[in-house]
Formats: C-alpha cells, sequence, structure tokens
C-alpha cells in the first residue's frame, strides 16, 4: 500500500447533516448542549495543542510520562502489528509508542478533524520510513470499520477523551471497540483521575483564557457552518466540577438577553441573560470504575500505571473470549 492513505467513512454531506441535526437538538431542548466533537475545525484543533502546553493542563504531560515509561511493555505485552488510535488529534503522545512496536505493519489514526489527520499523518511516515499510515476521517462514536491491516490489533484511546462521553454513551462506545477485536488484542486506555477540586478547575479554566477561547470556538464553527450570528462576546467561559458525578463541566452562560438567528435551520434561540449551554463534560475516574466499566464489555484490565504524582492513568485491557 502506499505509505500515507485518507480514507473519508462519511461524505462531507453527512457530517453537515450531522451539525445540523446536532444543533437542532441541542439548541431547542433544555437546559442546552451541544456535543464536543464539533470543537474540532482546523482552528480548534490547533486551539487544543496549545492547552495541551498550558502550565495548568497537566494531563498531557502526565500521560506522555506513563507512556514513556511503559512503552516498551506495552509493545512487548500486545505484540501489536496494527495501532488504531481514536481521536488521534496531532498524534504527538502516540510517537512514543510507535518508537516502541517494532514490529507495527500499519498505524490507524481515527479523527473527525481533517486538518490534524493531515499534519499528522505526514509528518509521521516521514519520521517512520516503511511505516503504513492509513488515517480515518471517521465519528469514532459510530460504526466504525476498521481496514483489514493483520492483527493483533491495538486500539489507543487517549488524552481522557473517553471521559468527555456520557456514562450510558460510554459503555455503547466500550462495547462497540469491543466488538472491533478479535480475542487477545488489546486497549489502551488514558484516563484523568479524581483529585482537589482546584487543580481540576484551573486545568479547564486557564489564566491566559486559551480553554476559553476554545469553548467558544464551537459558536464560531456553527456561525460559519450554518449562517448562526452568535457572538462569542457576549458568552463566558464556565468550567465547574460536580462533584456527585466527578465530572467537569463545561458551559457558556449568556451574558445578556439574546436572540441567535441560525438561517440554516430556519431557527432563532433564546438565551437569558445568565442561561448556560452546556458544552463538555469531562468525567474523572477511580480505578475500579474503569475496570468495573470495561469488564461490563468483555474487557480484561491487566495493567494499571499512573504517573509519578497519580493524576493520570493509562491502562491497559485485553480482549476475552466471553462477553
Ligand atoms: N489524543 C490527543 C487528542 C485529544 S483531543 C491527545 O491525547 O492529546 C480529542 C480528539 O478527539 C480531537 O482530535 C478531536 O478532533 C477528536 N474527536 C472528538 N470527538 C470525536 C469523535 N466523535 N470522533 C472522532 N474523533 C473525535
Ligand atoms: N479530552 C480533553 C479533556 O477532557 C478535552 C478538553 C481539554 C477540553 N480541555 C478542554 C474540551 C476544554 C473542552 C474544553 O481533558
Amino acid at each position: 500500500m502506499s505509505p500515507f492513505l485518507l480514507t473519508r467513512t462519511l461524505p462531507e454531506d453527512a457530517t453537515d447533516a450531522a451539525l445540523r441535526a446536532d444543533v437542532l437538538h441541542g439548541l431547542t431542548h433544555t437546559p442546552k448542549t451541544l456535543p464536543p466533537k464539533w470543537f474540532y475545525d482546523a482552528h480548534g484543533s490547533e486551539l487544543f495543542d496549545q492547552i495541551t502546553e498550558l502550565p495548568e493542563y497537566y494531563p498531557t504531560r502526565a500521560e506522555r510520562e506513563i507512556l514513556i515509561a511503559r512503552a516498551p511493555e506495552i509493545a512487548a505485552t500486545t505484540g501489536a502489528r496494527t495501532l488504531v488510535e481514536l481521536g488521534s488529534g496531532s498524534s504527538e503522545k502516540t510517537r512514543h509508542l510507535l518508537d516502541a512496536l517494532p514490529g507495527l505493519h500499519t498505524y490507524v489514526p481515527v479523527d473527525v478533524s481533517e486538518s490534524a489527520l493531515t499534519q499528522a499523518g505526514q509528518a509521521l511516515i516521514a519520521e517512520h520510513p516503511g511505516l503504513g499510515v492509513h488515517a480515518l476521517i471517521a465519528d469514532f462514536t459510530g460504526g466504525l470499520a476498521l481496514p483489514g491491516t493483520p492483527g493483533p490489533r491495538l486500539v489507543a484511546f487517549l488524552g481522557g477523551t473517553i471521559g468527555n462521553l456520557l456514562p450510558a454513551e460510554r459503555e455503547t462506545f466500550l462495547a462497540s471497540v469491543r466488538a472491533l477485536l478479535s480475542p487477545g488484542d488489546s486497549l489502551l486506555l488514558g484516563t484523568d483521575l479524581v483529585k482537589d477540586e482546584s487543580v481540576l478547575v484551573a486545568a479547564y479554566d486557564d489564566a491566559a483564557g486559551v480553554t476559553a477561547e476554545f469553548n467558544k470556538n464551537v459558536l464560531h464553527v456553527v456561525n460559519r457552518e450554518l449562517g448562526a450570528d452568535f457572538d462569542p462576546d457576549a458568552f463566558a467561559h464556565v468550567a465547574l466540577w460536580d462533584d456527585a458525578h466527578e465530572w467537569i463541566e463545561m458551559r457558556l452562560r449568556s451574558l445578556t438577553d439574546q436572540t441567535v438567528k441560525i438561517p440554516a435551520l430556519d431557527l432563532a434561540v433564546e438565551f437569558a441573560d445568565g442561561e448556560e449551554l452546556r458544552t463538555e463534560i469531562s468525567a474523572k475516574f477511580r480505578e475500579n470504575g474503569v475496570r468495573g466499566e470495561l469488564a461490563t464489555v468483555g474487557f480484561e484490565l491487566t495493567h494499571w500505571w499512573t504517573d509519578q504524582e497519580g493524576r493520570f492513568a493509562l491502562s491497559l485491557s485485553t480482549a476475552g473470549t466471553s462477553r
């Protein structure tokens, strides 16, 4: 095969239809919500990369520390010939894994962000001559089909992105990942851990305001794609810790009474002064919870590694024979 393949599993108009459906659904319900995958246009992907370098945003550094320490063990345990990465973004941390997997045949990065996939893919083939890279533009929550590359397969889902799914969505998602795998294949999962509230809130509300800009980027996406007239300056970024659910919730709070028009949906949406639109949750985990959620869908957690400070965990699980 050619060293770099990019496959769009959904036609562009399907993405457009999905955005319309999500915006219509999310902005006509109480409370208002928007799903997080729409943050990641080219600008959003760039802003996220900036977030990963902020002093307050520890998850990326903590996960990289674990990957560097454990990559040889991950390689020896899994013997992976195909590495599938869900929500791969810049594939920055993945390099540590790619370097450690000598028998790797193909790397399959999966992301909704075409710009992130193209940039990462080109850099990777330059650095790893001989490695096949088959990038998929796809929604990892919606019926993935993987290329027929050799096993064993290792699916990596890093960055704590699993925490951006609601508990019920997580179960459906993990079951669909299990269904893609054969017995003996593995799942490498990055999960951010429950910790002091002030540390968590700062990670999602940084002093430089990058996360605020990232959160508001979803309004720019809706303006551009659906002709809406959101004024991002008329909303404030809110990040709060929900202790009952053990998740961070990101919201946009309307700073005034306002009406937003969305011509492509023939819709006018009223926001009251102080009304909040939920844009994202980022759930934080404990070892037993992760182990249990994985067991429910037929994964057996065999390794649990944290960074030195115990902030973030990487777990390795095998796909069992029975479910
Ligand atoms: N894995 C990287 C990036 C994490 S940010 C890291 O650890 O730093 C989350 C990534 O998932 C983004 O690149 C975003 O574009 C992608 N993403 C979010 N929702 C998605 C979905 N439903 N399907 C596919 N990719 C998605
Ligand atoms: N997966 C990342 C996380 O939950 C995504 C993220 C980081 C994010 N910062 C954000 C999403 C700010 C929305 C807003 O940590």
